[in-house]
């Protein structure tokens, strides 16, 4: 008999249409996301989840949903599933790695640019009717070329950013629980710093690590009074590794110049008080959103879903 897959949020076209060849699809009708009670009566006799970022699959889920053998997570990061419970169950959690590389580091650099030299704050004023012309003093942010990265997090992402900042020839630190091989670091120009030094030394610091224990909250009130008052935060990675409260009092109290933020703490809810800077560029979560790319992790998604539902192993597991 045909599996039967539930996804949470539909997907592009091209993606739904090649599921549907495989698989018997129940899905999210609704552009929102599900609450537990919806993804638990989705769950029903399916034997896959496709699951999104923002959806919690805990230890009551896994456990309440009897023919479930994969969770396919519609994302690189995994940090929403129990990885624990998915295992006491024998259920395979498989993530999208590699696909969105390149996006995420676009965008990263879009978040570098766009704070350092205020894009939106000028594309505000340029709209507003309000603009009285070219003034000398007139919105001046920081330059980008030839200033120090600190890449926090050297995995492919990581090194995608790093590759970028060639172009604009800027010195590149990172700092990684592994140092890379010698062979990388001359390939990439990368020097290693321990964290310290980098958020001491690095004009903007970005951040490219997976949300876990030690991570969380490793950009805290003391990580923030060790970078420059010009610098910049970027987190494209996962919002709780910064300690939003931290960072909005570091912003007001001018201890770093600026952030560009893809991440939240507590995803779809900004605090106001972030919400009224300006020195903060704020994106709600599109580091991987091309249409190219969100196709791509589609096709993983599937690759996974259809190895494990004919009893192999899927290319992309994480537990
Ligand atoms: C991911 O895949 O983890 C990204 O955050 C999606 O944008």
């Amino acid at each position: 008999m045909t599996p039967t897959v539930f996804l949470t949020r539909a997907l592009p076209d091209p993606v739904m249409k090649e599921i549907r060849r495989h698989f018997r699809l129940r899905y999210n009708r609704e552009d929102r996301p599900l609450s537990k009670k919806e993804i638990l009566r989705g769950l029903r006799n399916a034997e896959g989840l496709i699951s999104m970022l923002s959806d919690p699959i805990d230890r009551e889920i896994i456990h309440a949903a009897s023919r479930l053998r994969i969770v396919a997570n519609y994302a690189v990061g995994y940090n929403n599933i129990d990885l624990i419970a998915a295992r006491e169950r024998g259920i395979f959690v498989t993530n999208t790695p590699g696909v969105l590389t390149e996006t995420t580091a676009d965008l990263t650099w879009a978040l570098i640019l766009a704070a350092a030299r205020r894009l939106p704050e000028g594309e505000r004023l340029a709209r507003s009717g309000k603009w009285t012309g070219w003034a000398p003093t007139q919105l001046l942010g920081g330059d980008v070329f030839g200033k120090t990265l600190g890449i926090i997090g050297m995995g492919r992402i990581g090194q995608a950013v790093a590759r970028r900042a060639i172009g604009f020839q800027m010195r590149v630190v990172y700092h990684n629980r592994h140092r890379l091989p010698a062979r990388d670091e001359k390939r990439l120009r990368l020097s290693f710093l321990p964290l310290p030094d980098l958020l001491r030394e690095s004009d903007f610091v970005s951040l490219h690590l997976p949300l876990t224990k030690e991570s969380r909250h490793l950009i805290d009130r003391k990580a923030l009074r060790r970078m420059k008052p010009t610098a910049f935060l970027i987190n494209t990675a996962r919002g709780p590794i910064v300690d939003e409260k931290a960072l909005i009092d570091a912003l007001h109290q001018k201890k770093i110049a600026g952030a560009g933020l893809d991440v939240f703490e507590e995803e779809p809810s900004l605090p106001r008080a972030l919400r009224e800077r300006d020195e903060a560029v704020l994106l709600p979560h599109l580091g991987s959103a091309s249409l190219e790319t969100r196709i791509r992790m589609g096709r993983i998604v599937l690759e996974n879903l259809v190895a494990a539902l004919t009893g192999k192993k899927p290319p992309n597991m994480v537990n």
